[in-house]
């Protein structure tokens, strides 16, 4: 058993309790605040066929310091996550590293959609948390770039009951506009290359084949308020619509590049600064549903190739929640709010089931990210350098007590 004391819940009331454990332990969690173990919904560990950058030992640590204890594996692997049998391969790989990690990190899978392989979605509509379709190219080659094969997998989706969750970003206007930019050297036309339309473009689409086969759909990464009004409109339509967004481009804008570079670069990519207010009023009106962080591990040495070939995306799972933290104490987000969208609201969209997972948080605890204190094997955040206030000191899995890293400014 680990007893638990003196911690507070979000409301400020003292709370003393017992999670069954195989150890007993005693925690003082005087000044500590009670979160429940975080979802993340959305990252790339990277296992199989990219280990150099991520795999489940280093991700499960660095979710764990994070306050998460469930996260959503992407299919964009190599191979990608496909057909059943791989599907099943991925699984196993990823519980003997869990095990030779000591942490039983939660997870489910997405399946990648992919034009070769229809004809295997149905053998795992029971395993799988969702179909992630790639409307545009992004890390790795799984893309539906087409009409007929996305009307395909929608009906697909709806038949077998499956959430169908996309990249919403239109290749077609991606390749139009790669050729008007072919030549640049420039990190920033990355915002340009992928603007506002191609991503409002493809939620648009997926939206409309929403309402055509009734499937369930989640908007991964919403990045914009075009996308934002879209999915708005789509909910006040009664459809079955959810979105996410991501820290990075809440807590970032187009103004990163300068300092950022190739790190910067992400898909969707960084929006201006209105786009990015207008993410957050979204947050607080419950038209973004869910915070993911897209932890996209790259190695620092990709990330500083030439524009065109810097792979895109971004580490992210250690410093969401210290960086929602810091928006409360900001008076941009509420407590309860930063729970709902990254624990109860994607339980509830999901259908997962409720555990006994806490985060005890310091909400005052003050500390600078220092690259070096990180547990992502890529080893680098876009956020190094700043200092947020609220961190998780204690994570409990499963049972399990991870006491976190108590590195100071
Ligand atoms: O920036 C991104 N990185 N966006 C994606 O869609 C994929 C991800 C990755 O896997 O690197
Ligand atoms: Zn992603």
């Amino acid at each position: 058993m680990i007893h638990i004391s003196g911690a507070k819940s979000i409301e400020g009331k003292q709370l003393d309790f017992t999670i069954k454990s195989q150890t007993e332990r005693q925690i003082d969690a005087t000044g500590l605040t009670i979160f429940p173990g975080l979802i993340d919904p959305h990252v790339h560990f990277r296992t199989p066929g990219m280990e150099q950058k991520e795999d489940w030992q280093t991700g499960a640590l660095a979710a764990i310091h994070g306050g998460y204890t469930t996260v959503f594996d992407m299919p964009n692997t190599i191979p990608p996550t496909c057909t059943a049998i791989l599907f099943q391969e991925k699984k196993q790989l990823i519980d003997s590293q869990l095990k030779q990690a000591g942490i039983p990190l939660r997870y489910q899978l997405y399946f990648g959609a992919d034009k070769n392989h229809f004809s295997e979605i149905h053998k795992v509509k029971q395993t799988a948390i969702g179909i992630k379709i790639f409307m545009g190219c992004s890390t790795g080659n799984l893309v539906i770039d087409d009409d007929e094969s996305l009307h395909a997998v929608f009906a697909i989706a709806a038949t077998q009951n499956l959430m169908v969750a996309v990249h919403a970003e239109d290749e077609d206007m991606i390749k139009l506009r790669k050729k008007q930019y072919a030549s640049s050297q420039h990190y920033c036309d990355h915002s340009r290359v992928r603007d506002v339309d191609v991503a409002a473009r493809a939620v648009e689409k997926a939206i409309a084949l929403t309402r055509i086969y009734g499937n369930r759909l989640y908007v991964l990464h919403a990045s914009s308020k075009d996308e934002i009004e879209l999915i708005k409109q789509a909910k006040v339509a009664g459809l079955p619509v959810f979105a996410e967004t991501t820290p990075h481009h809440l807590f970032l804008n187009e103004t990163a590049y300068s300092d950022l570079g190739g790190r910067a670069v992400v898909n969707p990519p960084l929006r201006t600064e209105d786009h990015r207010a207008a993410l957050f009023r979204a947050l607080r009106d419950g038209t973004i549903d869910t915070i993911g962080s897209d932890h996209a591990p790259h190695l620092p040495t990709e990330k500083a190739l030439p524009y065109g070939q810097c792979p895109s995306g971004m580490p992210g799972i250690e410093t969401t929640l210290p960086l929602l933290i810091t928006a409360f104490h900001a008076g941009l987000i509420s407590l309860e709010r930063i729970i709902s969208l990254t624990c109860t609201t994607p339980r509830e969209i999901f259908g997962l089931e409720k555990n006994d997972d806490i985060v005890l948080v310091d909400l005052n605890k003050t500390k600078m990210i220092d690259e070096k204190n990180l547990k992502t094997k890529c080893g680098w955040s876009a956020f190094a350098g700043k200092v947020l206030q609220g961190w998780p000191v204690y994570t409990v899995l499963d049972g399990l007590l991870f006491e976190l890293s108590r590195d100071q400014l």
